[in-house]
């Protein structure tokens, strides 16, 4: 039987994947977004889903076999999930958490996040990322500040990361809503290949495109700055956690689920010259 999936934050670096993906398998995909876009298709139908407005869940849920729930970075996440959890609690839940969500302290949010899906899923996939590549080519990220002064900078303390692409997120997503039975009660640690620093990757960047672009190393308070406080305060911990090493410890999680070995920083550079070329 066909099964119906709804996809949360469907225009997003992951969830566009996602959406991408399940369109080649039988399944009717609602790809949720607060400003949904695009015609139906028969595999795909866009629908309103806004976490600031509840009356467009209902609509968005109904019948759904699984959702993939990209987790709103703000202070009621944890209540916001279990709410539409409970609309739908026979749905498998495939969660986009972070790396390191597990050594966090009990009641912190991004835990109450997921533990909000534990308690309310009858079936549930937990999965933390890493950083993604994909911050290089987002505007609300590093994309303007290396196609435009040249420079590649975050609070990092000189720490590497387990940089990995959303790519290789969505199709581990894509293996958990696709087999619910194998995957549920797994949580997946997710990383690229290899552990890369923020010199390293203004390397690979200046090696690619000819030209150099500078590694920086700015203040917390200049990284957060302009921000409101809450999501101030989460950056501020999550510039901590890079400097004392939480997303530098590399998983084989997507070769395992996936079968195919993820995708390193220099095939993701090489793909994206284009973003950071001026013109
Ligand atoms: N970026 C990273 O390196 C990284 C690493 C680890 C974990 N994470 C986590 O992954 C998640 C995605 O992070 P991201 O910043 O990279 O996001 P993103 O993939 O760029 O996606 C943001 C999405 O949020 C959707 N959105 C915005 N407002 C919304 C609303 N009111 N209701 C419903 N959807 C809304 C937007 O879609 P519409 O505008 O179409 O609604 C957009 O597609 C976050 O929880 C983040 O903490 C990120």
């Amino acid at each position: 039987m066909t099964r119906t999936v709804l996809v949360t934050g469907a225009r997003g670096k992951t969830g566009r994947e996602v959406v991408r993906r399940l369109r080649h398998a039988d399944v009717v995909v609602r790809a949720g977004s607060s400003r949904p876009a695009g015609e139906p298709s028969p595999s795909v139908r866009p629908v309103r889903f806004d976490w600031s407005d509840p009356s467009t869940w209902p609509e968005a849920v109904d019948g759904v076999d699984a959702i993939y729930l990209m987790r709103p970075d703000r202070p009621d996440a944890p209540d916001l999930a279990a709410r539409l959890v409970g609309l739908r609690p026979t749905a498998h839940v495939v969660l986009l958490s972070e790396q390191g969500a597990e050594r966090m302290p009990a009641g912190h949010w991004a835990r109450r996040v997921e533990d909000a899906v534990v308690a309310g899923a009858a079936g549930w996939t937990l999965l933390r990322p890493s950083w993604f590549h994909q911050v290089l080519t987002d505007a609300r990220f590093y994309r303007d500040s290396i196609r435009t002064d040249r420079v590649f900078g975050l609070p990092s303390g000189g720490a590497p990361i387990a940089w990995v692409d959303a790519r290789d997120i969505a199709a581990v997503a894509v293996a958990a809503l696709g087999d619910p039975g194998r995957h549920h009660a797994r949580a997946y640690t997710l990383t690229g290949p290899a552990v890369l620093t923020v010199e390293e990757v203004a390397a690979e960047l200046s090696a690619q495109l000819g030209q150099p672009v500078r590694a920086d190393d700015p203040p917390v308070r200049q990284a957060i700055e302009g921000l409101d406080a809450w999501t101030a305060d989460l950056y501020a911990e999550v510039f901590d956690r890079v400097r004392r090493g939480d997303f530098a410890e590399t998983s084989p999680a997507v070769a395992e689920v996936t079968g195919t070995p993820p995708v390193p920083m220099r095939a993701f550079v090489a793909e994206h010259l284009g973003e950071w070329r001026a013109g």
